[in-house]
């Protein structure tokens, strides 16, 4: 037997939306949009990669659904979050005439979730899209929440909205297909939900990492459902990050700054956000009270996970990381603004940190 979908409701008054977590969801995509009660025609906004693997099953089940489906697809890869893609998407769903009862399916990662998600909040000002996420960094993280958006050449989601989709499907299965290192990033993501909200969930992951590694569904499934929770509870509370939000970028500072000096090349954001977050957690020994041992276990789950923890940086590349990470976040007097943890499960964000203890955790290279 199937284990059963599990659902997790957005609370968001009459934007709220449920994701649904199970295997086997691309398959049923089309009596599932069946039930939103949208127009008829549709596109599906994909990439190569992603294309390849589901493309046919998601298109050919809204054809059995009744639906007029027409497929986009993008190149794969970070580059695609372009205003150029922007434009050209626009123009397929033009000549498909696609109409504002019409919608769209954003069928890939957080890639193709960014984009296609920025297309559906300003074609005709506006028109609905369900998210059918493939990584598991979108499963758990871009998938919901609303933020859509693409890059500039002057930096990344510089242009975007708070958009949010009707539904969001979770294929567990799609997470068969993905190349272990762009899993091994998503893992990052869901550690990070268990230091920022969820001490249980931590020790949890310190448990059944191995399953996890094994891509066992029904682990995935349960820990891939608990993420999206703490996800839906912290954007029900603050949507647009006044405040509260913040936390979700707990190991994002570093990791953003680390990302930006290596032109995006060097690191998934998953890996940079684990260097990211080792770090933080030693800033939050100094500065916040976060115990040594504590610490010490965040830095061990990472590791065990196959992320990199620490980085070690040239005389040149040190400055170009303060520069990035000042760009990047809300400076004030030299100092940068920080997530910290109080402890595994407790955050408190706005936290202004000298530059100089920054220097010196990234100077350290164990978490000792
Ligand atoms: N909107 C948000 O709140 C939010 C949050 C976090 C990250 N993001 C954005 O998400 C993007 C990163 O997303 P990502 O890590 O999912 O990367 P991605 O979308 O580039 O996917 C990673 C790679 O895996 C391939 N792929 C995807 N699913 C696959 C599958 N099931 N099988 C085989 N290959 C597959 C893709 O083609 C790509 O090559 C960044 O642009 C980041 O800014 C957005
Ligand atoms: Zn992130």
């Amino acid at each position: 037997m199937l284990p059963a979908v599990r659902t997790v409701r957005v609370p968001l008054g009459n934007r709220s939306y449920d994701i649904k977590i199970a295997p086997g969801l691309i398959p049923k995509l089309g009596a599932e949009c069946a039930r939103l009660k949208l127009g008829q025609r549709c596109a599906i906004i994909t990439d190569t990669n992603v294309g390849r693997e589901y493309a046919k099953p998601a298109y050919n089940s809204l054809l059995r659904a009744g639906f007029d489906p027409s497929l986009v697809i993008v190149p794969a890869g970070e580059t695609a979050k372009s205003l150029k893609n922007v434009q050209s998407c626009f123009d397929r769903l033009a000549s498909h005439r696609l109409e504002r009862k019409s919608f769209i399916i954003a069928l890939g990662g957080g890639v193709v979730g960014d984009l296609a998600g920025f297309v559906a909040a300003t074609y005709l000002r506006g028109i609905p899209f369900v998210q059918v996420p493939t990584t598991l960094l979108a499963h758990v993280d871009s998938s919901v929440g609303g933020k859509v958006g693409v890059n500039l050449k002057a930096g990344k989601n510089l242009v975007g909205a708070f958009y949010q989709p009707k539904l969001v499907l979770c294929d567990l299965d799609a997470l068969k297909t993905l190349p272990p290192r762009e899993f091994r990033a998503g893992l990052a993501e869901i550690i990070k939900y268990g230091i920022i909200y969820d001490a249980d969930l931590f020790a949890r992951l310190e448990r059944d990492l191995p399953k996890l590694l094994r891509r066992e569904t029904k682990a995935l499934g349960e820990i891939i459902a608990r993420c999206c929770e703490i996800k839906a509870d912290v954007v029900g509370q603050d949507e647009t990050e006044s405040g509260l939000r913040a936390i979700l970028n707990f190991g994002h500072t570093i990791g953003h700054g680390l990302e930006a000096i290596s032109s995006y090349g060097k690191y998934l954001h998953g890996e940079a956000i684990s260097i990211g977050q080792v770090a933080a957690a030693k800033l939050s020994h100094e500065l916040s009270g976060l115990s040594e041992k504590d610490s010490t276990r965040i830095a061990d789950l990472f590791k065990r996970a196959g992320l990199p923890t620490t980085v070690k940086l040239n005389a040149g590349q040190r400055p170009k990381l303060f520069a990035a990470m000042k760009l990047d976040k809300k400076v004030s007097d030299g100092e940068i603004k920080f997530v910290l943890a109080k402890r595994i499960g407790k955050v408190v964000w706005g936290q202004r940190v000298p530059t100089a203890e920054i220097e010196k955790v990234l100077a350290t290279d164990g978490h000792r």
